[in-house]
């Protein structure tokens, strides 16, 4: 874990309550897709949680959706402001389950912490299927930056705005197949929906409130079938036979 002043290069809002901010910094400590980063907010107690989308050796990027008191400040954050964050926190995606061809099945802003593992994948060599389930068009993010990585891009939404109507378990039923390995992070309703219909192995990104965020306070602890564990420290990505539903 490290701690760090980092620089507000673009905040802006790029889908309906959802805004993407880009800081430059030190990323040193940030090593797979899938962990997080913990950010300051002046006049919240606790900073707040938010995956790493993306990362180059001196800039970060953040996806997040407006829902509360914490998120509302920082959607108000300016250009060249300055940003107090704890980086390199949780364990990350483990590309190396995957050998040839991973479905990676994401809901709403669940999105963000795949990228970089579909990145990573891409990378490898490996075929890989993003499946994104939202609402509505309206919450549609990453759409176009998934398919520039290369990775086949499908999509559900509720209202059938855009992709085919219905959940992301109605595209996994419309899909070839083949798949070696799956990851998903979204709702946990949507996970769990997921990880029944799926009978391969697989990675969870799990969420809880947090407090400290690096495995000190332990009120992010989750029960899972090889005991209790801290979604921060342990997690937030678990194997999907140890999440305990
Ligand atoms: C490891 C991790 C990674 C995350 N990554 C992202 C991300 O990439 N993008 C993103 O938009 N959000 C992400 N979140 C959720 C994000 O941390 C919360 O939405 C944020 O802290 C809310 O802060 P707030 O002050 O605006 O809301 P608050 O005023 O604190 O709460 C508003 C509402 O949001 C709910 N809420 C707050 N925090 C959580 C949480 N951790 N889990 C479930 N519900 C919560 C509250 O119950 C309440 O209903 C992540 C959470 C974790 C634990
Ligand atoms: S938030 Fe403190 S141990 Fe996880």
């Amino acid at each position: 874990m490290r701690q760090g002043d980092y620089t507000i290069l673009e905040n802006s809002r790029i889908a309906s309550r959802i805004w993407r901010m880009t800081l430059s910094g030190d990323t040193e400590g940030i090593l797979r897709g899938g962990q997080f980063v913990d950010v300051e907010v002046d006049g919240c107690f606790l900073r707040r949680p938010f995956a790493v989308t993306d990362w180059t050796k001196d800039t970060l990027s953040l996806i997040y959706k407006v829902v509360g008191q914490g998120t509302e400040i920082m959607s108000q954050w300016r250009e060249g402001s300055s940003v107090n964050l704890l980086t390199g926190l949780g364990n990350g995606f483990d590309t190396s389950l995957c050998r040839k061809k991973a479905l990676v099945v994401c809901g709403g802003i669940g999105a963000s912490p795949a990228f970089h593992l579909v990145k990573e994948l891409i990378e490898e060599g490996k075929e890989v299927t993003v499946v994104l389930g939202y609402n509505n068009a309206s919450e549609l993010i990453l759409f176009d930056e998934y398919r520039k990585l290369g990775a086949g891009v499908r999509v559900a939404t509720m209202d059938g705005s855009v992709g085919i109507k219905g959940l992301v378990t109605d595209v996994i039923d419309t899909l070839d197949g083949g798949y070696d390995f799956f990851y998903t992070c979204g709702p946990k309703v949507m996970m769990e929906a997921v990880c029944r219909k799926l009978d391969i192995s697989g990675q969870v990104s799990l969420e809880e409130r947090m407090g400290c965020g690096c495995g000190i306070c332990f009120g992010c602890t989750c029960h899972t079938a090889d005991g209790p564990k801290r979604v921060c420290f342990d997690g937030p990505v678990f194997k999907k036979e140890d999440v305990i539903w």
